[in-house]
């Protein structure tokens, strides 16, 4: 039913709402959208025919509760408040979650009676992610101070106990029982140095090279021979389409470890797959895309997927659902690091049961 209420488009104040840079929707008072601005429409994404005659509803994300809206009712129909402010985060109608803050507020018609309600909504997308942005660096800082803190202390003792190993080893016959034993004690304690260089290789940026160019499909075929064997005897068809000329301006070691990480994060994920019984048909897909100023190449499999809650936690250095001893968590966080490093981004899209695909979005290399 068309709203009775009538918009004067003629008016100053018309053209000023209509042409803002926040989002604008009127409702009716039974909350029936009967307006929506420019800027409402370029947020959400719905057309105007789309909005009108709806309610608001079209917008709700999961992340609130029907109690947040009980509340926010309860404070607008107060007659001491008479308005809510406050953040939330709404969905466009492509299904993109935006974080913003919005203020409700009833308005009257000449006469005085209540005739609705003005929603004003401004987009904390940007916000939101330089604020995430800080607290990674202010975290990656914290683990900075510790990695050295820990190098400096567990060194010596480290170095202390591998050199002694090594020096029982070599007076040893060379059947001895003793012999495994102290193999395992060496290559933990190569395993701890490696987590330290690790940590402060994520900690200290400039430990990472940012010169450099690199043919990917070079690094693809490296790291692929390193799991072929996986591969082969997990049964997971491998699908490379990558072609030669595509060249990034990263270093080709670096860019080795981040690849080789995607592509072991994904042969990981098809193995808890296959023991949650989803055994056959698993690939793993590498693809690139053209993005003019950049290259795109997605690593996509099969596998167990990522929750949502973890999906957040994903780039927190130490953040691993792996066994102790089969994963540090930190391959996303240095990954991210590096790409950034070299005016790049990673992208992560997943379905728990179903598959989930990596994107790394590089610069082009003449
Ligand atoms: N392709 C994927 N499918 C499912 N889960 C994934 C995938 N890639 C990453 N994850 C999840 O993200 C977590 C973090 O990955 P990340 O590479 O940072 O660390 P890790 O693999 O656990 O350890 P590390 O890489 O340091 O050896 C993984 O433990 C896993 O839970
Ligand atoms: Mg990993």
């Amino acid at each position: 039913m068309p709203s009775p209420l009538q918009l004067d488009e003629s008016g100053v104040l018309y053209q000023c709402i209509e042409n803002s840079n926040d989002a604008v929707m009127l409702t009716d008072v039974r909350g029936n959208i009967f307006y929506v601005n420019k800027a409402w429409i370029r947020l959400f994404g719905f057309a105007k025919e789309e909005a009108l005659g709806k309610t608001p509803r079209i917008l709700r994300s999961k992340y609130q509760e029907e109690d947040f809206y009980k509340n926010m009712w309860t404070e607008i129909l107060d007659p001491q408040k008479g308005f809510w402010k406050g953040e939330l985060i709404n969905r466009s109608k492509d299904g993109k979650e935006i974080p913003m803050l919005l203020t409700i507020a009833p308005f009257k018609d000449p006469r005085g009676a209540l005739a609705g309600y003005m929603g004003i909504a401004i987009d904390l997308t940007e916000k939101k992610l330089r604020e995430l942005e800080l607290m990674r660096k202010d975290r990656l800082a914290t683990i900075g101070v510790l990695a050295a803190g820990l190098a400096h202390e567990t060194g010596t003792p480290l170095g202390t106990v591998r050199g002694r190993a090594e020096l029982v080893l070599g007076s040893l016959d060379a059947d001895s029982p003793i012999r495994e034993d102290l193999k395992t004690i060496i290559a933990q304690v190569d395993r701890l140095a490696e987590i330290t260089r690790s940590l402060l290789a994520l900690a200290i940026k400039s430990n990472y090279d940012t010169s450099g160019t690199t043919f990917v499909k070079e690094v693809l075929d490296n790291v692929y021979n390193m799991i072929r064997d996986k591969l082969e005897t997990r049964k997971i068809a491998m699908k490379m389409q990558v072609s030669e000329d595509t060249k990034v301006t990263a270093p080709s070691d670096y860019l080795g470890q981040v690849v080789l990480n995607l592509l072991t994060n994904s042969l990981h994920a098809i193995e808890t797959a296959i023991a949650k019984g989803r055994t056959d048909g698993h690939t793993i897909d590498v693809s690139r895309k053209d993005r003019e100023t950049h290259w795109e190449v997605s690593v996509q499999d099969t596998g167990c997927g990522i929750t949502d809650k973890q999906m957040h936690d994903l780039f927190r250095p130490f953040f691993t659902t792996k066994e102790v001893g089969e994963g540090k968590g930190l391959g996303l966080a240095i990954a991210h690091q590096m790409i950034h490093s070299w005016g790049g981004s990673i992208h992560v899209e997943s379905k728990v049961g179903q598959g989930t695909t990596v994107t790394i979005v590089l610069p082009k290399a003449k």
